[in-house]
């Protein structure tokens, strides 16, 4: 839980990264409190995984003050490097090693005492159901024993602000459940502070914040439900024939967000005037869906809309 006294797990203050004249972070600050679980978002390119290796060393910024858990990530590299856990968008393991020898491998780099070595690995390979696991070759896992393995690497030391890369890609529901179960659990019982960034956006609803990235800029911080209330009340979907207009003037509802052959319009009424929208639109449309917002509408209207 955050609490008052505790500095910051990350801070970043006019954070520039620059690759030659591409600005992959761009004027990026950002404030994550102790024990917060939180999200980056944003299309591919947009600078998270960038953002991901200046906090934790592994890329120094073009300008810009990063400091994590409080240490200065220029000046105090090592004792920044202490604090985190890291795990890539690429799996880290080492192919041809057993499950085991990978995570006793980590734990002797971590300089972990043997027999709490053996019990931490022992604890993370039952939570991840993978204790018949453990004399496996890594390269005969599946994708998602292997990130969960992955995950259980990152965490082996019990650092106070883990960072993962899109933990779940590729995976199937159950396992990305099982690791989202997971992180919140290390959140409320060893009061880590998890920073994920995810393409998935409904797994970004279990945490306290979430930051939309795109073009190496912040474009959107808050709570999911926050982002969810600033769309509106619903949102409209309609299914035009053709890319034309269906002839529904803007006055009525906004300008919509036009996808290919969708448009999709923010409506903040309670109770909005569908009888009327559908005599407007007669058959000139395929269909009329109003539905709650969700965060790939807020997704959407950060990579897509100019508002
Ligand atoms: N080492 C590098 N040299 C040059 N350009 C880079 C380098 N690393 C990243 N970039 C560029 O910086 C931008 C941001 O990349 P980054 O990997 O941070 O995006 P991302 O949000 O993690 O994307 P994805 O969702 O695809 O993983 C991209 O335009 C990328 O091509
Ligand atoms: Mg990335």
């Amino acid at each position: 839980m955050p609490t008052e006294t505790a500095p910051p797990a990350i801070e970043l203050r006019q954070v520039n990264k620059h690759f030659d004249a591409l600005k992959a972070v761009d004027d990026l600050s950002l404030r994550v409190e102790a024990g917060e679980f939180f999200g980056l978002l944003g299309p591919n390119g947009s600078g998270k995984t960038t953002t991901v290796h200046l906090c934790t060393t592994l890329l120094q910024p073009t300008s810009g003050d990063i400091r994590v858990v409080g240490h200065d990530a220029l000046r105090a590299p090592v004792a920044v490097r202490r604090e985190l856990g890291l795990v890539f968008q690429e799996s880290s393991l080492d192919r041809t090693l057993s499950v085991w020898e990978n995570l006793r491998f980590a734990a002797a780099l971590y300089d972990i005492p043997g027999p709490l070595a053996r019990r931490r690995c022992r604890e993370l390979l039952a939570l991840f159901r993978l204790e018949d696991k453990a004399s496996t070759q890594v390269l005969k896992l599946s994708g998602g024993m292997r990130r969960a393995v992955d995950i259980a690497r990152g965490v082996l030391h019990h650092p106070r602000v883990l960072f993962l890369d899109e933990p779940t890609v590729g995976l199937d529901v159950v396992n990305r459940d099982l690791i989202w179960q997971f992180l919140e659990t290390l959140r409320r019982e060893q009061g880590m502070t998890v920073i994920a960034s995810t393409h998935y956006l409904e797994e970004a609803l279990p945490c306290d914040r979430i930051a939309f990235m795109r073009q190496g800029r912040l474009t959107a911080l808050g709570s999911p439900d926050e982002m969810l209330r600033g769309i509106g009340n619903y949102v409209l979907e309609i299914h035009t024939e053709n890319d034309a207009a269906p002839g529904l003037p803007d006055a009525l509802l906004g300008a919509p967000l036009r996808l290919g052959d969708r448009l999709l319009y923010r409506v903040a009424a309670h109770d909005p005037p569908m009888d009327e929208l559908r005599r407007r639109l007669g058959d000139r449309v395929r269909s009329l869906q109003l539905r709650r917002p969700s965060l790939n509408d807020v997704y959407l209207w950060q990579t897509h809309g100019t508002s």
